[in-house]
C-alpha cells in the first residue's frame, strides 16, 4: 500500500552533505538517485545508500542497470540488503519494465524512470510501479511541457480509479515547476537541495522579519524587562537545535 501524505518532498542527489543540511528540517520524505549522481559524488553507491540509511531516510530509490535478470538480481540484491527502505529504480523500457513486474510481485517497491508522456505512465503502472518519474526540465528543454505531461498522466490514472502507482515528478530545475508539478496532480516532487532551499524565500518575507525585528525591539527598549531582538530569543534557547538547522537552511539558499 502507498502511504499517502498529500506533497511528499524528496532530494534528487547523491550528496549526503546537502542531505545532512536539509533532513533534519523534518521536511524531507525521501531521496531519488540516478547514475549520474551516483558518478558526481565520486562514491560507492552501496556507501551513499547506507549513509542515507543510518540518517534515517525511509525511500530511497536506488538505480539498477542492464538486461532485465540483471535488474531483477541487482533490485533483489539491494533491496535484501537495505530493506524497506530500498525503492529499485528502473528504467521505462520493455526490459525495464518486465524487471519492475517481478520485483513489484516480490512486493518490492520500483520507481520507473525516464517517463515522457502518458502511454509510458499506463505501462509502468501496468507493470506494477510504485512510482512513475515524468522529466518535467528535460520535456521542456525539448519544447514540450513537462507539467503538462504531469497533469495529463494525473488526470489518466484519476479517471482509471489508479491508486496504486504515485507520479513522483523529477528532472526539476526551479520552484515554479515544484509548485505547479503539485497543482498539476503530482503526488511527490524530487528536486535538487538548492531547490528546495530556494522554496523557502520571498523577499516580502526578508523585508516583514527584518520589520518584525525592528518593532520588537524598540517595544523591549521601552518597557519592563529587556527580552531582545527575535535572534537573541533564539540564541538564549540552547536547546533550539531547529533554529541552527534554519541558519544552515537560509544561508545554503542565499
Ligand atoms: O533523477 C532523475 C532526474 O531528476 C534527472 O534530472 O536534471 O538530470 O534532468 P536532470
Amino acid at each position: 500500500m502507498n502511504d499517502h501524505t498529500p506533497m511528499k518532498i524528496f532530494l534528487d542527489t547523491a550528496d549526503t552533505s546537502a542531505i545532512h543540511k536539509y533532513f533534519p528540517t523534518g521536511l524531507i520524505d525521501g531521496v531519488t538517485t540516478n547514475p549520474t549522481l551516483i558518478m558526481k559524488s565520486g562514491r560507492d553507491p552501496e556507501d551513499v545508500y547506507q549513509e542515507l540509511k543510518d540518517m534515517g531516510i525511509s525511500d530511497i530509490s536506488m538505480e539498477v542497470v542492464g538486461n532485465s535478470s540483471e535488474m531483477i538480481a541487482e533490485g533483489s540484491r539491494l533491496y535484501e540488503k537495505f530493506g524497506k527502505c530500498c525503492t529499485v529504480k528502473v528504467p521505462c523500457s520493455p526490459e525495464g519494465l518486465y524487471a519492475c513486474k517481478q520485483l513489484s510481485r516480490d512486493l518490492i517497491n520500483v520507481n520507473v524512470t525516464l517517463i515522457f508522456n502518458a502511454a509510458q505512465a499506463i505501462l509502468a503502472h501496468k507493470a506494477g510501479a510504485k512510482y512513475v518519474s515524468p522529466f518535467v526540465g528535460r520535456l521542456d528543454d525539448n519544447s514540450i511541457s513537462g507539467l503538462e505531461v504531469v497533469r495529463s498522466i494525473a488526470d489518466l490514472y484519476c479517471r482509471q480509479g489508479v491508486c496504486s502507482t504515485e507520479i513522483l515528478a523529477a528532472s526539476i530545475r526551479d520552484v515554479h515547476r515544484v509548485t505547479r508539478s503539485f497543482y498539476n496532480g503530482a503526488h511527490i516532487v524530487t528536486m535538487p537541495p538548492a531547490v528546495f532551499g530556494k522554496m523557502y524565500n520571498h523577499v516580502l518575507t526578508d523585508k516583514g522579519l527584518e520589520l518584525f525585528d525592528e518593532d520588537w525591539s524598540k517595544v523591549t527598549s521601552n518597557s519592563g524587562p529587556s527580552f531582545g531582538s527575535f535572534s537573541q530569543l533564539q540564541e538564549a534557547n540552547p536547546g533550539n537545535e531547529l533554529k541552527d538547522v534554519m541558519q544552515k537552511v537560509r544561508e545554503c539558499s542565499s
